[in-house]
């Protein structure tokens, strides 16, 4: 049985389509969603999808009580589902090489503190970008900067903005983040 955990903070579109994706598949299941931000519908599909949801508060996630009932987990695999929180060291060393993260642009473009969802797209598009695309990468002790697994690219038009280019990148990351969550899995 290989075990995840998925990690959210806002509309978990990417959660759920990991959740589909699994649904079929009887060796791969999704013991918890930990989420910290109460108004996040990631909240509301989990329980649709029937998964226990773990809230987290800043202090209980960088407790090492929370490590601690992580490690009894023996995940698999944590994944980062747009999860907006760093990871504390403690929790990358119980499984180090065992979370993996999707970034909205080709990092190291367009990462670290402050980037993330709607606020990369805008960036991307003011600064007449002709690429963005995903990237799907290991996480470490640095912000946005762990090892990489996949990058897809996708072309921006001329009358791109930051939502067109969001729908793009929406696209790319329900293609490519499960099946790479399930390499992971299988050979790794
Ligand atoms: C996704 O686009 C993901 O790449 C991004 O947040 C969005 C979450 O959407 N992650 C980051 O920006 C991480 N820095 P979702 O909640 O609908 O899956």
């Amino acid at each position: 049985m290989k075990r995840l955990s998925v990690f959210v903070s806002g509309n978990g579109t990417n959660l759920q389509r990991i959740a589909e994706y699994f649904a079929n598949t009887p060796d791969v299941e999704i013991v918890n969603v930990v989420c910290n931000n109460p108004k996040a519908y990631a909240i509301e599909r989990a329980k649709n999808l029937g998964i226990p949801v773990r809230m987290v508060t800043k202090a209980t996630f960088s407790s090492p009580e929370f490590t601690q009932e992580m490690a009894n987990l023996k995940l698999d695999l944590i994944v980062l589902a747009g999860f907006l929180w760093k990871i504390p060291a403690s929790l990358i060393q119980v499984y180090p090489h065992q979370i993996v993260n999707i970034h909205p642009a080709l990092l190291p473009k367009y990462g670290g503190k402050g980037f993330y969802g709607e606020h990369v797209h805008e960036a991307v598009v003011a600064a007449k970008e002709t690429f963005s695309g995903i990237t799907i990468h290991y996480v470490n002790e640095i912000y946005d900067n762990g090892e990489i697994l996949l990058q897809a690219y996708v072309a921006l038009t001329e009358k791109e903005t930051p939502d067109s280019l969001a729908a793009k990148i929406h696209h790319l990351e329900q293609a490519y983040f499960p099946v790479v969550i399930e390499q992971i899995l299988r050979y790794t």
